[in-house]
């Protein structure tokens, strides 16, 4: 074997480890969850997106819109605006969704106008919203 032969193997076999490496990362894109809410599952049972359309209605449609698509009158002129929350719940478990509701986006990475509710909504109606945005399809 000559010396330009396995100087190219050994790039090859390299960059195939690279490119595992990364095609093995699905979830480069799944954001920090603080260790007190990752792997949170939602204790209520199904029927709780009643009650949380009640409290998303006044609580949140006003940014994020009625069906959560981020059309609220009072999200689209926000920077980031109101995301939509469609494709959040498509793309996130009720972990990160609890989690943003309780905590709002004034941190980084965020830096957003989204409100925290800790403070506002007791637990059980936390996961009664995430229960209700979660029915948005
Ligand atoms: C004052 C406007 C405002 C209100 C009210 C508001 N939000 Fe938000 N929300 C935002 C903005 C802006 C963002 C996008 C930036 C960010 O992720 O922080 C956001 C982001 C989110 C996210 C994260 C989405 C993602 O894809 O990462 C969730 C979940 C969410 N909001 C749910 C709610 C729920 C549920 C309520 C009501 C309990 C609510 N928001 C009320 C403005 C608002």
């Amino acid at each position: 074997m000559n010396k330009s032969f396995s100087m190219v193997l050994v790039i090859l076999v390299f960059s195939a480890l690279l490119l595992s490496a990364c095609g093995g990362s699905s979830t480069a894109d799944t954001p920090n969850i603080p260790a007190e809410y990752a792997g949170k599952t939602n204790p209520l049972g199904s029927d709780a997106a009643t009650a949380g359309k009640a409290i998303y209605d006044v609580q949140c449609a006003s940014c994020h819109g009625e069906s959560g698509q981020g059309d609220g009158p009072a999200g689209q002129a926000l920077t980031p605006p109101a995301a939509n929350l469609v494709e959040s719940t498509a793309k996130y478990g009720d972990d990160y969704l609890y989690y943003r509701v309780a905590e709002g986006g004034t941190m980084d990475p965020y830096n957003s106008s989204m409100p925290p509710f800790k403070n506002v909504l007791s637990e059980d109606e936390i996961w009664q919203v995430v229960a209700h945005i979660s029915t948005f399809k």
